[in-house]
């Protein structure tokens, strides 16, 4: 089965192009992760001997068909989830850990604000659940919120936000204490695709002005391509990684990337990749 072909430790390198010395740590490993769902008889093999390592700085994007166990993947690194068998380490700790230590800032696909705080109070609550000074606090929000374009709504309530709006808040208050790592699952997935292009490049010049690392969740080939350093190329019953393909696109990407005959070469590569398992599932499961 092609798919066993890629139980070999994969690793994501660093993201050598982006202009800044490659660190040589790892982020995110995972090694011989196994997830199963268990609901009294019925089980489901959500994952299968997955076996990833990624690099620091490093944007990630997990693609694949739905029920392929993509957000599973995000929840086992989050340390939202336990794994059923493996090792998870983050930032060198175990998840459980690196989410004690708050070592990563999540963002879903629909923004979970809270309606009664301001913008710039509702990206102040990781800092103050951290306690930090108010001072620290205030003047982290208002340099996070300009990061994602929403200065001068730092008085505004989440519900006279626009969908778009609501979901950079969230990114800005992943962002405020700094995580080592974003995990992200489809967070524009909700969005029209003008949104979506322009929220891309933000977060795009986010990554590069932070350094964070990013695992990124997403249906669409095109944005997983426009985005990453890598794609993670994963397949259904049970979710298995495999294809890991680098996207040497230039860096920093821009509206002239998608225009770029390379961009469509990946992304015909990354499509394929996608039909190759699926036939191959169909084949399997007959
Ligand atoms: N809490 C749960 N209990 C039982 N089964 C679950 C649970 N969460 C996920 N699963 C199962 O695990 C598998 C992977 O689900 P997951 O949500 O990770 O897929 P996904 O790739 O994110 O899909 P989508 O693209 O539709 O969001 C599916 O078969 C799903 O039914
Ligand atoms: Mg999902």
């Amino acid at each position: 089965m092609a798919a066993r072909a890629f139980a070999a430790h994969q690793r994501v390198s660093d993201a050598l192009d982006r202009g800044r010395a490659p660190a040589a740590s790892t982020v995110v490993s995972l090694s011989a992760v196994h997830k199963v769902f268990s609901d009294g008889d019925r089980r489901t093999v959500a994952l299968e001997g997955i076996e990833l390592d990624i690099a620091r700085g490093a944007f990630v994007s997990l693609i694949g068909p739905s029920g392929c166990g993509k957000s599973t993947l995000l929840r086992l690194i989050g340390d939202l989830t336990p794994t059923t068998s493996g090792t998870i380490t983050v930032n060198g700790k175990s998840a459980h850990l690196a989410r004690l230590a708050r070592d990563y800032g999540i963002v879903f696909q629909a923004p979970v604000l809270f309606d009664w705080r301001s913008v710039q109070r509702n990206v102040e609550l990781p800092l103050e659940l951290g306690r930090l000074p108010k001072a620290e606090r205030e003047r982290r929000a208002t340099e996070m919120l300009a990061l994602v374009e929403l200065d001068g709504f730092e008085r505004h309530y989440p519900w006279q936000l626009s969908g778009g709006m609501q979901q950079r808040v969230a990114i800005a208050r992943a962002l405020s204490f700094e995580p080592a790592l974003l995990l992200m699952d489809e967070p524009f997935g909700a969005l029209d695709e003008m949104s979506r292009e322009r929220l891309n490049l933000q977060l795009l010049r986010v990554w590069q002005k932070t350094g964070t690392t990013v695992v990124f969740v997403t249906h669409s080939i095109p944005e997983a391509v426009f985005l990453s350093t890598h794609v993670v190329v994963m397949s259904p019953r049970p979710g298995r990684i495999v294809d890991i393909i680098d996207v040497d696109l230039p860096q920093p990407r821009n509206d002239l990337t998608r225009e770029d005959p390379r961009y469509f070469g990946l992304v015909t590569r990354v499509r394929e990749s996608l039909r190759r398992r699926d036939t191959h599932a169909a084949t399997d499961t007959s």
